[in-house]
């Protein structure tokens, strides 16, 4: 623990009661300041998530030459220098916790004659980079890193890209994301095919600033998204929507506290980002989806979620980019759920901000739920009751590993504690007060 740590005790709650808006999605924030940053005229951002990682993003913006403030009525205003405007950064760039915001921004500094030198806390430093420097290098930038690709790094973009056509070896929206940012730069066309598909918001976004995007689903099962190089972005106004992955984890605990009835509105339900409440769904979960709306290119739904039993279910590998980020939560309540829920296709989660397979399944059987940990997948036995509870969970610098235990301590015969709560403001700041709001148990307490 370090000394700034800020452990949190979550008891068992009564049922939760109330309404709540989800937070603004966070892969969308980046791109959004990103996007605005390289656009020709002023784009105002409603709804930006103000977590540390996206606050980061706003002030690399800011040292790449972007103006980005934020007024009175909450809106965030960003004037770009556009496509291939960047200037180099006085400084390091600290990105903290933020892979996202890493990934991306190595991806629009690879494309510009500039030099960038990238850093963050200690979970963001011991993540692989190598997976956007190989398709990166390929299109002219040069890199120095740490050892194994690890930041803190430098990259000296190119000054003449070259438009890149690269099959992805892992499916990843940051690997893909970071790909078209540099060809934004790049003559030509810049594709990248995905082995399955993965979020896009990037597709979606750049599209809405006025790029040229096409998607093509193979017949193999592989997405090909083929960028047209060098347009001209104009500002536009972008409505972020609630963030799926921060709704999750009200939604599961509404599901799991008996007696529970939460509404949750103005949730991003886009198809990639779906797999949990797909999942929900197949256990038997009670989601009503009301209120089907469009708002800047991304479907938008609340959610009426009504405590009940679950059932153990088998959750698809292909099904795992679509939820990759919520596999903590969705372990919470197969912990609670009755009969065993197989969860395969992991390797990714070994590589978050922590290694989540690790953290949920020591986790879960410090908390006395019987589990089986593979190299790449999980299975948690669910007996359809209350978990014993009673563990000092490590969050790991990790935010969505402590708001998952914290969810678990509300159902658990005895208080789960989480040994820091801080990183939970990387993604959901007022998480804590929005639970206790609904009903929840949760006390900050005394380093
Ligand atoms: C994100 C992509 C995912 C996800 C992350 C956000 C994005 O990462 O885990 O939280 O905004 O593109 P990978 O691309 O590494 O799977």
């Amino acid at each position: 623990m370090h000394p700034l740590a800020h452990p949190l005790v979550s008891r068992r709650a009564e049922a939760l009661r109330g309404a709540v808006t989800a937070p603004g999605d966070k892969s969308i924030s980046h791109r959004a300041l990103m996007f605005g940053g390289l656009a020709i005229g002023e784009t105002a951002i409603h709804g930006l998530l103000e977590g540390e990682d996206v606050l980061n993003t706003a002030k690399a913006m800011r040292a790449y030459g972007a103006a980005v403030r934020r007024d009175e009525d909450g809106v965030w205003r960003v004037s770009g220098v556009g496509v291939g405007g960047l200037a180099e950064p006085e400084d390091m760039l600290d990105l903290g916790n933020s892979g996202t915001g890493a990934r991306l921004l190595m991806g629009l500094a690879a494309g510009h004659p500039i030099t960038s030198f990238f850093t963050g806390d200690a979970s963001l430093r011991r993540r692989p980079m190598a997976r956007v420097m190989k398709p990166l290098g390929d299109m002219g930038a040069r890199f120095v890193s740490r050892e194994g690709g690890r930041l803190p790094l430098a990259v000296t973009g190119a000054r003449h890209p070259l438009p890149l056509d690269y099959t992805l070896p892992v499916a990843s929206a940051q690997v893909k994301s970071a790909i078209l940012l540099a060809g934004l730069t790049a003559p030509g066309e810049t594709i990248v095919v995905e082995p399955e598909p993965t979020r896009d918001h990037s597709e979606r976004m750049l599209r809405h600033f006025g790029a040229t995007v096409r998607v093509e689903d193979r017949a193999d099962g592989t997405r090909a998204v083929t960028l047209t190089g060098q347009p001209e972005l104009a500002a536009a106004t972008v409505r972020v929507p609630g963030d799926p992955s921060s709704a999750a984890f009200p939604a599961v605990a509404a599901l799991l506290v008996p007696g529970s009835e939460v509404r949750i509105a103005n949730v991003g339900a886009n198809p990639l980002r779906f797999g949990l409440f797909e999942t929900l769904l197949e256990m038997g979960a009670d989601i009503a989806l009301e209120n089907r709306r469009e708002e800047a290119g991304e479907p938008v739904v609340d959610l009426l979620v009504r405590a009940g039993g679950l059932k153990g279910v088998v959750v698809p590998p292909r099904r795992a980019p679509s939820m990759i980020d919520e596999y903590p939560i969705l372990a919470m309540a197969a912990a609670c759920a009755e009969g065993p829920t197989v969860m395969e296709g992991l390797a990714e989660l070994r590589v978050k901000e922590s290694d989540r397979l690790g953290a949920v399944a020591r986790g879960l059987a410090a908390c006395g739920v019987e589990v089986e940990e593979g190299p790449d997948r999980l299975v948690v036995h669910g007996k359809g009751r209350p978990p014993l509870g009673g563990a000092m969970i490590a969050a790991n610098l990790d935010h969505r590993i402590a708001m998952a235990f914290a969810v678990l301590g509300m159902v658990s015969e005895k208080p789960v504690s989480i040994d820091d709560g801080e990183p939970i403001a990387t993604s959901f700041p007022g998480f804590v007060p929005m639970m206790n709001r609904l009903g929840a148990d949760i006390a900050e307490e005394p380093a």
